[in-house]
């Protein structure tokens, strides 16, 4: 395994029955893998199956076809080592803050003392900012809470792969922000590696090393990847304010509005190759953007976003 196959998402295809009979491609012969320590984004419209290749990395799914790889070990049913996030909560209700945490704490470490446990839990609670809130239960807290309880749980087990689904959509304005904020400093200071889907293009270009654009189904495709060209040490308040902000977005909300839609005649036409997804770093000049790109050419109707979108 290379440092960048931590992940390996390895040619695969998702059906389901249909309801009239026969079968429904969501997606075919995906390919992808992700660094150790890295922020990936996952953008698409609504329905073209990001929620299925999130529950496939959880092992909450099968793929009909294909494997996925995590440090070297096929995916086989869920597992401690990969938390996730969704956008309900989840939380036991009977339970508190602390019994919530210590709760996953323990199913990890079963052999700690529930001092150790309570410790470990402790030490999460107050990195999402919930200290002095450790006696409520689910029924009395905010979502935004609720939310940082689930949060704190899944970085509590110390997974090797945090995964992510939407997880900040059905907060306000300000709280969202506020969470961003930590789950971005925790993920950076722990080198935590992250699969999130998110609708939200501003939250994927303030969070992720990688967006991955995929494009509509049915047949789905992962059809670029954008490298974030901003400053790793971005800030919330400001990131908007730099020279290749505008670029990178632009890029993205492209793809959204008009090039999502032409993929699947380009992938029915054989003309994708599923295996060298294009990488792309928008507002970046040519010479630095080629030293990262893969050696495939660029797809028809597909423009390099180095040369596209400046
Ligand atoms: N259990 C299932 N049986 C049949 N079809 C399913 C099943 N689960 C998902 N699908 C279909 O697979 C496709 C992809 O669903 P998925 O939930 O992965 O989409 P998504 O990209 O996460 O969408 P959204 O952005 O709305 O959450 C959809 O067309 C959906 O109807
Ligand atoms: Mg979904």
């Amino acid at each position: 395994m290379t440092p960048d196959k931590f992940i390996s998402i390895e040619g695969i295809t998702k059906r389901f029955p249909a309801p009239g009979g026969g079968t429904t491609t969501v997606f075919e012969d995906l390919w992808l893998s992700l660094k150790r320590g890295e922020f990936t984004c996952i953008i698409g419209h609504s329905g073209c199956g990001k929620t299925t290749v999130l529950n496939i990395l959880a092992g909450l799914d099968v793929p009909t076809e294909g494997a996925v790889i995590v440090d070297g070990q096929a995916i086989e049913g869920p597992s401690i080592d990969r938390a996730v996030i969704f956008q309900s909560h989840a939380l036991l209700p009977w339970r508190t803050v602390m019994g919530n945490v210590v709760y996953a704490v323990s199913s990890k470490w079963s052999r700690w003392s529930k001092a150790d446990q309570q410790k470990q839990a402790q030490k999460f609670i107050d990195l999402v900012g919930l200290t002095g809130a450790e006696h409520k239960r689910p029924a009395e807290l905010s979502g935004g809470m609720k939310q940082r309880v689930g949060i704190a749980r899944a970085l509590s087990i110390e997974p090797k792969i945090m995964l992510m689904d939407e997880p900040f959509s059905a907060l306000d304005a300000l709280t969202r922000g506020t969470l961003q904020d930590e789950v971005r400093r925790i993920c950076v200071e722990t080198g935590q590696t992250v699969f999130m889907i998110t609708h939200d293009v501003d939250e994927a270009i303030y969070l992720a090393d990688r967006i991955v654009m995929m494009s509509n189904g049915p047949d789905a495709v992962f059809a670029e990847i954008v490298e974030n060209p901003l400053p790793k040490d971005r800030k919330r308040t400001d990131f908007h304010k730099h020279p290749l902000y505008y670029g990178v977005r632009n890029h993205i909300i492209d793809f959204l509005v008009t090039r999502s839609k032409i993929f699947a005649a380009e992938v029915q036409g054989g003309a994708f190759d599923k295996r060298h997804v294009p990488v792309v770093r928008p507002g970046v000049p040519v010479a630095v953007a080629a030293s990262t790109a893969p050696a495939t050419p660029p797809m028809p109707g597909l423009q390099r976003s180095s040369v596209a979108s400046g």
